[in-house]
């Protein structure tokens, strides 16, 4: 081996590689020539063995034509590389390429339950004559979901409420939203207009028309000189705002313990218009809440001087209120969160 041999190997080496360098396929092909030819234990390294074989003062001339054989071929290399990359790029790009003009999928939207849905209404339609939201618990004492309320614990009309019993001494899970009538006598003074919507809890057989959860808004109002007439005027704005402008209403008597008087709040047959159908018993009318003037053992309960104050209190289901409007037939539907039943009303 002397220096031309070794001159000549190391040109065919630049060549070789430069040939496969032009014609590596991709990046990693790449990588492994660049491995192959100028790695430690590579073609370069292999060939400059040889240079132990001259004489001294040829060494240097073949160091300089390996240094500038291993140059053209790391430029080679790092235009390749440059050129793969950006091809490689340029391919992925189009690969993965979104179009934007595609139509989108349609987002799922949610809707509101046509309970929370129908308490949102009623309390707008009541917002609109100064009644303000107030919350009470659902877990009560005996003393305000009954005693308070004017109903003693040997009271008849106790049985007009099957109840549900915590585990807690004189607890129970309200029977109706009436309780916090006195709790919001108790936490805000006169001039008050309250509304209380709520969960409402029965010890009941449960079937299409009876269950054991449900909800009731509650209404108070409670001034001085508040009489019957602004009640019934409210509860008849009240039902032509849910029901339509030229309904007609009725007050009948009616009981409750913790109102004097008492009535049965009628709006006409949504059905029938008052003719008389199945719908109203064939009566051309449709109860559709509770109400009366706050008996004034409840004024007194509540903190209340009823010689200085009087108030009147409604009472409704909310689920009888969207029957009426929803034409909904069994009651348990409210209570399943069957996407089936709630999807007819998003
Ligand atoms: N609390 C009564 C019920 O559950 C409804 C009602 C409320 C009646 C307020 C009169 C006044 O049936």
């Amino acid at each position: 081996m002397d220096l031309a041999d070794l001159t000549r190997d190391l040109q065919a080496l630049q060549a070789d590689a430069l040939a496969a360098v032009a014609a590596a396929p991709d990046a990693a092909a790449l990588d492994a020539l660049e491995l192959d030819i100028l790695g430690k234990k590579g073609r370069l390294t292999g060939v400059l063995r040889g240079i132990g074989a001259l004489a001294p003062e040829e060494r240097p001339q073949v160091g300089a034509i390996a240094n500038a054989v291993r140059s053209a071929i790391e430029a080679a290399l790092a235009e390749r590389g440059t050129t793969l990359r950006g091809s490689e790029l340029k391919a992925r790009l189009a690969a993965e390429a979104v179009d934007v003009t595609t139509p989108g999928r349609p987002i799922a939207r949610g809707g509101y339950h046509p309970i929370p849905e129908t308490i949102a209404e009623i309390a707008e339609i009541f917002g609109r004559f100064g009644f303000v939201i107030h919350e009470s618990p659902e877990v009560e004492d005996d003393l305000r979901n009954f005693q308070m309320l004017n109903i003693a614990p040997d009271h008849p009309a106790r049985d007009l409420w099957d109840t549900m019993y915590v585990d807690v001494a004189g607890h129970l899970l309200r029977t109706h939203t009436s309780p916090g009538q006195i709790r919001v006598m108790h936490s805000v003074a006169p001039p008050i207009r309250a509304l209380l919507p709520g969960r409402c809890y029965r010890y009941e057989a449960i079937d299409a028309s009876h269950a054991s959860e449900f909800f009731q808004v509650e209404g108070i109002m409670v001034d001085e000189g508040t009489t019957m007439a602004d009640l019934k005027g409210l509860l008849d704005q009240f039902a032509k705002a849910m029901y339509g402008a030229d309904k007609r209403t009725r007050f009948r008597p009616g009981y409750y313990p913790f109102t004097e008087p008492s009535v049965a709040f009628d709006v006409e047959c949504l059905v029938c218009g008052g003719a008389g159908c199945p719908a109203c018993s064939r009566s051309g009318w449709m109860t559709i809440l509770g109400a009366g003037m706050m008996h004034p053992v409840v004024l007194q309960y509540g903190g209340l001087d009823p010689e200085r104050y009087q108030g009147f209190a409604f009472g409704m289901g909310v689920e009888r209120i969207a029957n009426l409007r929803h034409a909904v037939g069994d009651l348990r539907l409210y209570l399943e969160n069957d996407l089936r039943f709630l999807e007819q009303f998003a």
